[in-house]
């Protein structure tokens, strides 16, 4: 690992794994609260996945709402057999769902039994299987509205102003509320309105649930958010999408009652009528999306339950189609890169 600058040494400091659009407003917000608190040089580094995407950072990041570029350190990953003495006390990991494991395995080496890590994926998988991996004491997960999204590398635009909820799955008792409370002081609460939830569980199962009803269609549809509701058979698959989703949904014994989901689906069509969907952003940009964490996943919770699930799978099966078209336009050979893609470059949520 090659450090632009000296390791952080203090609990109190971050490193950012994933420099897409999320990771670079969390990283500025985390340098603005630096400067504002005058901490001297900013307590956050962003991880950068090779000595390549290290050269070709410039040293600072631009967020749309900042009046002037940050300058924020960067640390090239060198592997997960890296020997070099960081230590993350503090990571927060705003890579795709997909690549998230991976991500977090490669700096592995350099978290001790005590750092946290903070996560800010779509889906609800990946939160499970790292509070499984790395204890539900160390991993939080974070559930935002934020929009964001890329001008250019390291240049963010934050599109939309949301809020951030911040908590724990398995969260009980005062312990978790202690931990919980300590780190949004080392958060950038303000300027991301970054509240506690003690139920991020039930968030992010509904998230789940809006997102598998959304996202999708926003691709197969090409069309903005809002749109979804102008078009009729946009409408119509929306409709039967919130169905099924709620029937499988209340087959899982950890996910809350989702009440009216297609009443809050229409809510969040209004409130980001404007917006392309960080799945339609995706597909526009020749990537893989994180639909296998998202209407995958629910059909995965389908099958668990022998349930069928035909409105899902449809939709995935049609996500599959078009990613793959995407992916193959946007490929200079013309061929279709490998499922399984390295992480930080094009795996950073947007
Ligand atoms: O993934 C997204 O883009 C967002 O979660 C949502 C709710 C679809 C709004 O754009």
């Amino acid at each position: 690992m090659t450090l632009t600058d000296k390791p952080i040494p203090r609990a109190a400091g971050w490193h950012i794994l994933g420099a897409g659009a999320m990771g670079c407003l969390w990283a500025c917000a985390m340098a603005r609260q630096d400067e504002r608190q005058a901490m001297g040089s900013p307590q956050v580094s962003l991880l950068l996945r090779d000595q390549e995407a290290l050269a070709g950072y410039p040293g600072q990041v631009i967020c749309s709402d900042m009046e002037h570029p940050l300058s924020i350190p960067a640390v090239a990953i060198a592997g997960a057999d890296d020997q070099t003495p960081l230590q993350i006390h503090n990571l927060l990991v705003t890579t795709k769902a997909q690549d998230t494991l991976t991500a977090v395995a490669s700096v592995a080496n350099h978290l001790s039994t005590t750092s946290r890590i903070v996560l800010l994926q779509n889906g609800l998988k990946i939160q499970q299987q790292l509070t499984r991996l790395y204890g539900a004491e160390r991993v939080f997960c974070v559930s935002t509205s934020h929009g964001a999204w890329l001008k250019a590398p390291f240049d963010v635009v934050h599109a939309g102003n949301g809020d951030a909820w911040l908590g724990q799955l398995d969260a009980t008792g005062t312990c978790s509320r202690a931990r919980l409370q300590s780190l949004r002081q080392l958060l950038p609460a303000e300027q991301l309105n970054v509240h506690i939830d003690h139920d991020i569980g039930a968030r992010l199962w509904r998230k789940l649930a809006i997102n598998c009803a959304i996202n999708a269609l926003t691709v197969i549809h090409d069309c903005r958010n809002g749109e979804l509701l102008q078009i009729p058979e946009a409408r119509q698959s929306l409709s039967r999408l919130c169905d099924e989703i709620c029937k499988v949904l209340q087959a899982i014994p950890e996910a809350p009652p989702m009440g009216d989901l297609w009443t809050q689906v229409q809510h969040v069509l209004h409130v980001t009528a404007a917006n392309v969907s960080s799945t339609l952003q995706d597909i526009r940009r020749g990537r893989h999306s994180e639909i296998d964490h998202l209407n995958g996943y629910l059909c995965e919770l389908a099958s668990a339950q022998h349930m069928p699930c035909p409105v899902n799978r449809a939709v995935l099966q049609q996500m599959r189609v078009l990613e793959s078209r995407a992916i193959q336009a946007h490929s200079p050979t013309g061929s279709e890169r490998p499922r399984q893609s390295s992480p930080h470059r094009s795996t950073d949520r947007q």
